[in-house]
């Protein structure tokens, strides 16, 4: 077994307990890595709580900008929602904060890393794939598919070796957030049925009453000013998602397939994610010629399932991405996002480099359009399935 693990280090009761535990059952010296993705949490109360748990060292790492240009940016370019609606919230943080386990692995002289996830989700094989990807040869330690503590053992073991966790705080459900958005299981939730109740939405409370409008502008994919005003993307999806979550819009509520073949009710806030990938499909629209642009719709659900999958680093996401990439040169102009209680839609685009022309498009005495050349063209068109009713649907 390891001697020196690096555990991703999250200060919930699971992280902190799993410090210790690892230390007094598995004779390991446990570096403890806090990545900021944008879950908010105070890192100092982060890191005495890890030091307190027993960890010989404690890493905090900024990576919020990072995270959106490298992670975000992909998965914006590729409008990117598993079977069809979750925008991978979970999915695409998992594979950054290894990157950083990683680099405090060979900066700690570690042979290990350690997660704090169950046998049941998703977020073990997003670890665990990821790591193997980028350091095969570290081991990998999942105390938490072992111990066999239920949360009431958990508690009593915390408080029994005085880790400060704050169990009073803990609600019901299980919250993973981070920039892209924010993701909700557990509690009365596990019931696909019931509804979820309004107290377990922070990011999408309707407050706002009156109509707004946002102007989305973007450059080759991504998203770089609201209303003319230029933004750095960490700060653009974070303004974009306080208007948009004001109407009370952003939310996901689905039954959704894990990869370990469980199917479970997740509830998702994802307002800026929601409305930036609305916005960018319909600036697609606009300029991507249109092979490229049905080629593209059929890829898109396969990198969103890769990434879903914990595939991040794998050689089919890079081809793809590739392929994204360049698709994505022209897609530069502007999208007019109009918002309403309850609602976020496109009302308007505009783009120097689109493909709109309106001297083909118009009715009107504009028109540009060759309208003789339609008759030969369509009469080809349909030749082949003219012979076919002639001779074999019709004979
Ligand atoms: N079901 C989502 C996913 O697999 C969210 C997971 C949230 N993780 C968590 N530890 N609460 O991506």
């Amino acid at each position: 077994m390891a001697k020196k693990v690096v555990l991703a280090y999250s200060g919930g009761l699971d992280t902190s307990v799993a410090v210790r535990w690892m230390a007094e059952e598995w004779g390991v010296d446990v570096v403890a890595v806090a990545v900021d993705v944008g879950q908010g949490g105070d890192f100092d109360v982060i890191r005495t709580r890890a030091l307190a748990a027993g960890a010989v060292e404690v890493v905090v790492v900024d990576c919020i900008e990072q995270y959106a240009n490298e992670y975000v940016v992909p998965a914006l370019k590729v409008n990117a929602l598993y079977e069809g609606r979750y925008p991978l919230v979970s999915s695409l943080s998992r594979p950054i904060i290894v990157e950083h386990m990683v680099d405090a692995a060979r900066k700690f002289g570690a042979d290990g890393v350690a997660h704090g996830c169950t046998g049941k989700g998703n977020d073990q094989v997003r670890f665990e794939v990821s790591t193997r990807a980028l350091a095969p040869d570290l081991e990998v330690l999942a105390p938490v598919r072992t111990w066999g503590l239920t949360r009431e053992d958990s508690i009593e073991y915390a408080e029994r070796h005085n880790i400060p966790v704050n169990v009073t705080k803990a609600s019901p459900y299980s919250i993973d957030e981070n920039l892209w958005g924010k993701a909700i299981e557990c509690g009365v939730l596990e019931d696909p049925w019931e509804s979820a109740p309004e107290d377990v939405f922070t990011l999408t409370r309707p407050t706002a009453t009156e109509p707004v409008e946002l102007v989305i502008g973007f450059e080759a994919g991504v998203p770089v000013s609201v209303d003319g005003k230029a933004m750095g993307l960490a700060e653009l999806v974070l303004h974009v998602g306080d208007i948009v979550g004001s109407y009370g819009w952003g939310r996901v509520d689905m039954v959704e397939s894990r990869r370990v073949g469980i199917k479970s009710r997740e509830v998702y806030e994802c307002p800026g994610a929601l409305a930036l990938i609305l916005a960018h499909q319909d600036l697609e629209g606009l300029t991507l010629e249109r092979d490229v642009l049905h080629e593209k719709y059929r890829l898109e659900p396969r990198w969103a399932e890769l990434v879903y999958d914990g595939m991040w680093h794998s050689p089919l996401k890079a081809a793809l991405d590739a392929f994204v990439d360049e698709t994505q040169k022209y897609v530069t102009g502007e999208v007019r996002l109009r918002c309403e209680p309850g609602r976020c839609a496109v009302a308007g685009r505009r783009s120097d480099v689109g493909l709109y022309d309106y001297g083909l498009a118009t009715y009107d005495a504009a028109d540009s359009f060759q309208h003789e050349d339609a008759a030969g063209f369509v009469r080809l068109w349909s030749l082949g399935v003219q012979t076919w009713a002639n001779r074999q649907a019709r004979p």
